[in-house]
Parts: C-alpha cells; structure tokens; sequence
C-alpha cells in the first residue's frame, strides 16, 4: 500500500469526521480525529463543524506540543498525542460521543465479555477509564491506563475512544465498539447476560488476532 500524502491524511480526518456524523457514531463536533505524521500528528480543530472543513483546516500538532495551523488544535489534544507517543504501534485515535458507549461511560459500565467480539478491542472487556474534566492531563493519563493492552476504552461520563494502526481500522473498530455497547444495552433491558468464560475468550483471542478490517 503506498503511504498517505499530508494531503491524503488531512482529506481522511474530514471524511472520517463526516462518516461519523452521518453513520449516528458522534454528533455535532463532539468527536475528534487524528493521525500520526512526522514527528507529531494531524487533528482536527476545535469546534469547526465538519461539514466546514476543509484540508488546511486540520492542524498539526507535534510531539512537544507545538501547533502549526490557523486553528486550535481539538480540546483533547493532549490524549490524542499522548496515546500515539505511548502507543508507537498506532497510526490514529478516533474519539466520538457514541450514543451507546456514552450511556454505558456514564454508568461505569465497562463492557464484559458478553460477546466474543470483545476481543477485537485487545482483550476479554472494555474498560471505562475515570472521569476527568475534557482536555486535561488527567483524562488524558486515566485514557492510556485504560487503553493498556486494549484498543478501546470508554471515558467514563464522556464517550469512546479506538485506536488502531490506520484511520480506517481505528474507524472500524469505534463502529464495532459502539455495536457491542448497544448489544450490551440491550441485554441489561433484560436481565444479567452470561459471560463468555476466561477459558472461551482465550480461545477466540487466539483466533481473532490478525482479524479485523482489510483496509
Ligand atoms: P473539540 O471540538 O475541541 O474537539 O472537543 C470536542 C469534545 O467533545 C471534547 O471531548
């Protein structure tokens, strides 16, 4: 595959951005998208609508945190750049007030291994990291511990975010995630759902590495 232009990954972020809007994953500007490039990443600013993007819109970001762009950078920069400093096997970070992850965040609820699909977020649940006030440092840190051997994690009173090494996967996987959290919904409308066991998710995780959207 050949590698993506700046010019690629700016049309990308925007595209992805209208995606989730349209698909009901985020509404409004309530989301916020990024991908590696150089030394930094490429984020989308602060409260634009995404209908009103365009490319020289996104701002760069690098690593030591200074921004090139004639925006401010998205509110949660600070998780977007740490997640892709801690995580070197990540190319993007989507994050998104996904309906049924945000109703699960605000109940602290992670989500169990009630389906095996858990495992394409890297292991047998989904954590819901501690509430920390949007944007700060503290989010940011209770993000990656909640992202430890994970590729999603919900951010408790807040919403969702998944990793992965393209935008497309990291697209992928938000879907996936926000799928699981409405299934797990639905099943606490009906009682208490039976877990996959330690022994079954082993089992599927083994299978299921490697597993996920071709690109
Ligand atoms: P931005 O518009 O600054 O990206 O903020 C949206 C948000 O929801 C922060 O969590």
């Amino acid at each position: 595959m050949t590698e993506m232009t700046e010019q690629d990954k700016r049309r990308a972020i925007i595209d992805a951005c209208l995606s989730m809007n349209r698909t009901g994953l985020n509404s409004g500007t309530s989301g916020n998208i990024s991908i590696r490039h150089g030394d930094g990443l490429l984020l989308t600013p602060t409260a634009i609508p995404y209908e009103r993007l365009t490319p020289e819109d996104i701002v760069f970001l690098g690593m030591d945190g200074r921004v090139e762009g004639r925006h401010n950078p998205s509110s949660e920069w600070r998780f977007h750049r740490d997640i892709l400093a801690a995580r070197p096997e990540a190319g993007a970070v989507v994050h998104a007030h996904a309906p049924f992850c945000t109703v699960l965040a605000i109940m602290n609820r992670p989500i169990p291994p009630i389906h095996y699909m858990v495992a394409v977020a890297g292991g047998s649940d989904i954590r819901v990291a501690p509430y920390a006030l949007y944007g700060t440092e503290e989010l940011s840190r209770n993000a990656l511990a909640a992202l430890e051997g994970r590729t999603a994690c919900l951010l408790e009173h807040h919403g969702l975010i998944a990793i992965g090494t393209t935008l497309d996967k990291a697209m992928w996987l938000a879907h996936e995630v926000e799928a699981l959290a409405r299934q797990y919904h639905g099943c606490l409308a009906l009682g208490t759902p039976r877990e996959l066991s330690p022994a079954q998710m082993d089992e599927v995780m083994a299978k299921i590495s490697g597993y996920g959207h071709q690109g």
